[in-house]
């Protein structure tokens, strides 16, 4: 049986500024959910990069003195070097100024030219040069661009347009039978609303009089494509469209993650161009909403940006990953300020998670010298001291979550395994087991089922902290077969952790964060070696 395959993209970013926590969390979601997949038995392909076309490139690139290539050959190794440091695994890095690329979007816009969907016109239109689109009224906020909050200049220019108008019902009639297309729904809802009034067709191109830094229309050697028809491109020019083996094995499997700022580009220009070249239509979008500080919209345009490398400095990659995916409902936005991500860190990953392990591991090693004991069924049975239909549940829970980018709540079904884990121990209290020899088999059981559900746990939180389920995994012997991560069947199998090995005592996971929570921080904190109380 071949294996199932999953795609995932994120929008290539801008290069006319330097990466910053919104862009960071787009990378990790899609490094999440690509992760979380392969748990799933899924081959994946996850494909970011640079977007370094456009006015916005150009003015850049002059204001620093330097020419729009070597800013964004600059800029584009700010966010290739991003992505170690975050811990993404991207299987390709695609820029707009590869060669390879360059020539897909001739070949499909040639493709489009010929059989008549790109025609030639006088103009006039509102521009945000933000978003590098014409808006119509009905767009604009107050008269302004609804995401930069810039009026849009008005410009008059002959150029290439694109029929979109055409496939309007289409497009319409693709939304609305295939349910998953745009996900989470209230953005299908706002897509399906605009699409109620008539659609306006995209200005694709601008003359090389006034613009250079494009590519050349491979039918007018007058004019360059237009930001977003190269852009949008890249996801299939990056798996070799047309005849690549990556196109044709993952192109069906397509699924792309934006926030809520390029939702019709890729909601309305994309899969209309799709059609029109008569390429099939990608599987579906996940969008998501913005970060915000002080209620507006974290942006380089407003310049109130949090850099991505000081906070992983600050507080460690882990907990950073953890933080972005927990803190956000996908879909909605959610606010960044340094106080919310240290009681995040201290409240969920040094309290619950943290202590847990500690808890578990010093018992065993205090009670047991490190030895796993083992569970004595009739014992577990007669005691009701089953943990194992609680870990069922837990891994059912994250999986739906997870296949819906739901990871908040794929978090939380962890966390609701972690509360039970702690209460488990309280009502069972094994320090008094402990006592009384009698009572021992007893304390055995509970440790043993207490070690796996630690394994279970370690094994869920993989695709968010990788760092953080390898050490856990390590401190419980299970490195020997760590291949990366366990599938979910293999999570799922409950009894990995055999009788007779022999567990050191554990190192503290997350140290807490004390001290004054209103500043950035420059270091990471210390884990320390684990003292019982
Ligand atoms: O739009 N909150 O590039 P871009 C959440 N080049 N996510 C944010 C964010 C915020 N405050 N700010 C940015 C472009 N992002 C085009 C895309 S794709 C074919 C071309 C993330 O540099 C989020 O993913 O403006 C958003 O959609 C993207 O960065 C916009 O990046
Ligand atoms: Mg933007």
């Amino acid at each position: 049986m071949t294996q199932k395959k999953q795609f995932f993209t994120t929008p290539i970013y801008y290069v006319n500024a330097k990466p910053h926590l919104g862009h960071a969390y787009t990378s990790i979601a899609a490094d999440v959910a690509t992760r979380f997949k392969q748990m799933d038995g899924y081959e994946t392909f996850f494909l970011t990069g640079t977007d370094e076309h456009g006015d916005k490139i150009v003015q850049a690139a002059q204001a620093q003195e330097t020419t729009p290539k070597a800013y964004a050959d600059k800029i584009s190794k700010l966010f290739q070097n991003l992505l170690p440091i975050l811990n993404v695994k991207n299987n390709h890095f695609i820029r707009t100024t590869d060669p390879d690329h360059i020539t897909v979007v001739k070949t499909i816009l040639s493709k489009i030219y010929d059989s008549g969907d790109i025609y030639f016109s006088s103009y006039e239109g509102l521009y945000c040069f933000g978003c590098e689109r014409f808006y119509q009224e009905r767009e604009l906020f107050d008269g302004k661009c609804p995401d930069h909050g810039v009026a849009p200049t008005v410009i008059k220019e002959s150029n290439y347009f694109f029929r979109m108008s055409k496939y309007q019902e289409w497009l319409i009639n693709h939304i609305k039978t295939n349910p998953d297309f745009i996900r989470p729904a209230q953005y299908r809802n706002e897509l399906l609303s605009f699409l109620k009034e008539p659609l306006e067709d995209l200005c694709i191109s601008r003359p090389k009089s006034r613009l250079t830094w494009g590519i050349t229309l491979p039918f007018d050697k007058d004019y360059v494509t237009y930001v977003w028809f190269d852009a949008l491109v890249n996801y299939v020019s990056a798996l070799g469209y047309p005849d690549g083996e990556l196109f044709k094995q993952f192109w069906p499997t397509t699924r792309h993650f934006v926030a809520k700022d390029i939702i019709k580009p890729h909601g309305i220009f994309w899969p209309i161009m799709l059609k029109a070249a008569g390429i099939p239509i990608y599987d579906g979008l996940n969008v998501h909403g913005f970060w915000n500080v002080k209620g507006s919209k974290m942006s380089k345009s407003i310049g109130n940006v949090t850099d991505p490398v000081k906070v992983t400095n600050g507080y460690g990659v882990d907990s950073f990953r953890y933080f972005l995916m927990r803190e956000m409902v996908f879909g909605l936005d959610a606010n960044f300020t340094e106080e919310t991500i240290i009681s995040r860190i201290n409240a969920d990953l040094a309290n619950d998670l943290g202590n847990l392990f500690s808890r578990i591991l010093s018992m065993n090693t205090r009670y047991f010298k490190g030895v796993v004991k083992g569970a004595d069924k009739n014992i577990e049975k007669e005691k009701k001291l089953s943990l194992s239909s609680d870990a069922s549940q837990a891994i059912d829970d994250f999986k739906k979550a997870m296949e819906l980018c739901e990871f908040n709540k794929g978090i939380g079904a962890i966390w609701q395994f972690i509360s039970i884990m702690n209460k488990y121990i309280d009502s069972n209290k094994p320090w008094a087991l402990a006592k009384e020899n009698a009572n021992i088999p007893i304390l055995e059981t509970i440790l043993y089922n207490l070690i796996e559900g630690l394994r279970v746990v370690s094994c869920l939180i993989y695709p968010i902290m990788p760092q953080t389920s390898l050490k856990m995994q390590k401190t419980l012997g299970m490195e020997k077969e760590n291949k990366g991560f366990y599938t979910l069947k293999e999570v799922s199998d409950w009894g990995q952790i055999k009788k007779g090995w022999i567990l050191p005592k554990p190192d503290s996971l997350f140290p807490r964060i004390d001290g004054d929570k209103s500043k950035p921080r420059e270091t990471a904190p210390q884990t320390k070696p684990f003292k019982p109380d």
